[in-house]
This record gives structure tokens, C-alpha cells and sequence, in this order.
């Protein structure tokens, strides 16, 4: 599980361990996952998949718990960053 693998953030490339959850990407990314209904940036909260706060697009899935899905290479991730 060392070995690294590249998933896009928004359109970014983003080098993560493999095995790492794509809240850890988003993280790395340095973005936030998605934007309150306020307009506040909310990120990864629990990691255990109860809060929602993490929620993302990924490979074209809207609404998904980011800390509940491992990077797979090739893995496209957009949040509301
Ligand atoms: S961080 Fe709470 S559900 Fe993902």
C-alpha cells in the first residue's frame, strides 16, 4: 500500500499513497470538499463516514463521502472548491 498513485483534484494532479481515501487527496490538494449552504468551505470532519461534510464527485458520482472511498489511479475528483 506505499506505492503512489495520481488521481486529478479539479483538474489538478495529485500524488497520494496508495490506499490513501480521497478526503486525504482533496486534502492534499489543498481544497475544501464542498461549500456550506452559507457559502462556508467544509471539509472531512469524522473520516468514519457519519458527518457528510466530505462529500465530493468522484468519477462522476455526485455526493460522495470522500473518506469512505479509496484513490484508485486515474481517479477524477471535483469538489466545490
Ligand atoms: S468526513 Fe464525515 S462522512 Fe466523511
Amino acid at each position: 500500500m506505499s506505492d503512489q498513485i495520481t488521481v486529478s483534484v479539479n483538474g489538478s494532479r495529485v500524488l497520494v499513497p496508495g490506499g490513501a481515501s480521497v478526503a486525504v487527496a482533496i486534502a492534499i490538494a489543498g481544497a475544501h470538499c464542498r461549500t456550506s449552504v452559507t457559502g462556508e468551505p467544509r471539509r472531512a470532519l469524522c473520516a468514519i463516514g457519519i458527518c457528510f461534510e466530505c462529500r465530493a464527485q468522484i468519477d462522476g458520482v455526485q455526493h460522495q463521502r470522500s473518506c469512505q472511498v479509496s484513490c484508485r489511479d486515474g481517479m477524477q475528483v471535483n469538489t466545490d472548491d
